[in-house]
């Protein structure tokens, strides 16, 4: 089985009856998504989803998951998602697949967040994956530029066919091409300060589990937060 399949279907064991729960988004969650589907329509599992994407929304539709909209919902209990990269001390970058927005939304939201991973996304500091900044369109290249100024290697993301990146709220995407980032909180507060930037996709002191994926099967780690 392949460790993203083994950490989505271990996920799904912390989700119970009478529980709402957060469906992430990207190729992890996928599994997770797919195992409340069996379980919901071959146990009869209750839960109410609040879903991260459009992508997700499309997902669980299909797989006859009853959902919520995340303002619907007193509160989440489980939010369980993927991640880009998680450093020693359990920060996060998330947004390569560009849901980094509502995905924060979700993840503020609930009670406890658990992030699935294989173990290529551990690593000592952050910054080796792009940082995902979600920019208005107005005024995107302006933004651009300054991040040019600071050095931080800027590069808007854009689809197959060479157009600019739209998110579900139809924002652009600024990849920071960083290297190492050795303040992330520092990071996080220069960057949702600026002017037209709606989320960057550091997730700072937000995740309660990580279920790392291995070939020696899944380790579970609890986040100190
Ligand atoms: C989407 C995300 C994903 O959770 C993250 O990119 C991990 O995706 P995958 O499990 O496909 O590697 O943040 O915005």
């Amino acid at each position: 089985m392949e460790l993203k399949e083994l950490v989505g279907l271990k996920a799904a064991e912390y989700i119970k009856d009478g529980m709402t729960v957060g469906l992430g988004t990207g190729s992890t969650a996928y599994y997770f998504v797919k195992e409340i589907g069996r379980r919901v329509n071959e146990e009869g599992l209750k839960i109410t989803g609040v879903t991260t994407s459009i992508q997700t929304k499309e997902l669980a539709e299909s797989l006859g998951i009853p959902l919520k909209s995340v303002d619907e919902v007193s509160c989440i209990d489980i939010t369980v998602d993927g991640a880009d990269e998680i450093s020693e001390d359990f920060q996060g970058i998330k947004g390569g697949g560009g849901a980094l927005l509502f995905e924060k939304i979700v993840a503020d939201n609930s009670k406890k967040v658990i992030w699935i991973v294989d173990e290529s996304k551990m690593v000592k500091h952050l910054g080796a994956f792009p940082l995902p900044v979600e920019v208005v369109c107005y005024g995107s290249i302006q933004l651009f530029n300054k991040f040019n100024e600071k050095g931080y290697n800027p590069e808007f993301r854009k689809t197959a066919t060479g157009d600019y990146y739209l998110t579900d709220e139809k924002n652009n995407i600024i990849d920071l091409h960083l290297g190492e980032i050795l303040d992330p909180k520092a990071l996080a507060e220069e960057l949702i300060h600026l002017t037209g930037v709606v989320e960057h996709g550091l997730f700072l002191d937000c995740v309660d589990i990580v279920l790392v994926g291995t070939k020696d099967g899944v380790k579970v780690i609890e986040a100190k937060r």
